[in-house]
């Protein structure tokens, strides 16, 4: 399942957006608090968490207060973004060192197998093309009894922006998202335990259509689809796109249509085998069931 992303051009993009990042990060912060506060419900008691595209360190940061005895290794493709991230943590969070900053692409990552005990990724997912490579390396190196918890976007996303630019040509302006079925298909074909996927939808406005672009630009998250318009785009282009963004106008201002995407997933404790009709069940050694207390 490829989304056919120009990696170059995205890590590019996100070198250079580091510095404006978190002027305009309005949405993507408050993604990261709604994922952050799911851990509350999760139970689960990580020693070492990896955040996977972890920016500019906002939910790193978050991570670390939450879980104060983890180690916390931060992770991004973009190494000015990690500079970003080091300089945010508290110095006495720097003084008891737990924090280690890789530069590196998700699909590939630098950690053995069964390293960590938890992999969090907030709005990140969706820049990879292999959907597939990215979880079977997460399921790498993820210990047994090891949690994925992340967030992407659904394909509604900024789908008033795409309708746009397609009255005006065939070329893509937007970038392509995932259905949030098939990611979760994937997580169970990579041999991730009880998959759970939920979305909501959420909606920025704009004065005009030019706000809404210099967010994206400011945020890295512009085109960088193999197939994008490369030349120069005329004058009359965006003023036939912008005609077009104008019919979504209500109260006075433009609406940006986000489907927030939510998912987690288990690395199972014990070994998985595939039954015939596809389905997976996992064995656990006996001697590391828990006997329930009888009261
Ligand atoms: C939208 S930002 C989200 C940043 C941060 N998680 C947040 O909540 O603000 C996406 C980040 O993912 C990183 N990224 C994209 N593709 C990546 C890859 N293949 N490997 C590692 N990081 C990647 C980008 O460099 C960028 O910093």
């Amino acid at each position: 399942m490829s989304i056919k992303i120009d990696k170059q051009q995205m890590r590019r993009a996100f070198e250079k957006a580091a510095a404006t990042y978190d002027e305009v990060a309005v949405l993507q912060q408050e993604i990261g608090d709604r994922l952050i506060a799911r851990l509350g419900i999760m139970k689960h008691k990580p020693k070492r968490v990896l955040d996977v595209g972890a920016g500019t360190g906002v939910c790193a940061k978050a991570l670390a207060n939450f879980y104060p005895r983890a180690h916390i290794y931060t992770l991004d493709i973009a190494h000015s973004m990690l500079l970003r991230a080091r300089d945010r943590m508290a110095w006495w969070q720097k003084l008891i060192k737990r924090h280690s900053y890789v530069t590196a692409d998700a699909e590939s990552l630098p950690f053995a197998d069964a390293s960590v005990d938890m992999i969090f990724s907030n709005l990140a997912v969706q820049w990879v093309d292999d959907l597939e490579a990215l979880f079977s390396e997460f399921r790498r190196v993820l210990a047994p009894g090891g949690m994925l918890i992340f967030t992407t976007f659904g394909p509604d996303t900024l789908k008033e922006l795409r309708e746009s630019w397609n009255k005006v040509d065939n070329s893509s302006h937007v970038n392509e998202f995932q259905d949030m079925h098939n990611i979760g298909d994937l997580l169970m074909h990579t041999r991730f335990a009880e998959p759970i996927m939920d979305m909501e939808y959420l909606t920025l406005t704009y004065k005009d259509v030019f706000g809404l672009m210099r967010d994206l630009k400011q945020l890295g998250a512009h085109n960088v689809t193999h197939d994008r318009q490369r030349q120069l785009m005329g004058k009359q282009h965006l003023q036939k796109m912008i005609q077009h963004y104008e019919t979504f106008r209500a109260d006075g201002v433009l609406p940006a249509t986000y489907e927030v995407v939510y998912g987690h997933a288990w690395a199972p404790a014990g070994q998985i085998q595939q039954a015939e009709d596809g389905s997976h069940s996992a064995v656990i050694p006996l001697q590391e069931i828990k006997p329930v207390k009888q009261v």
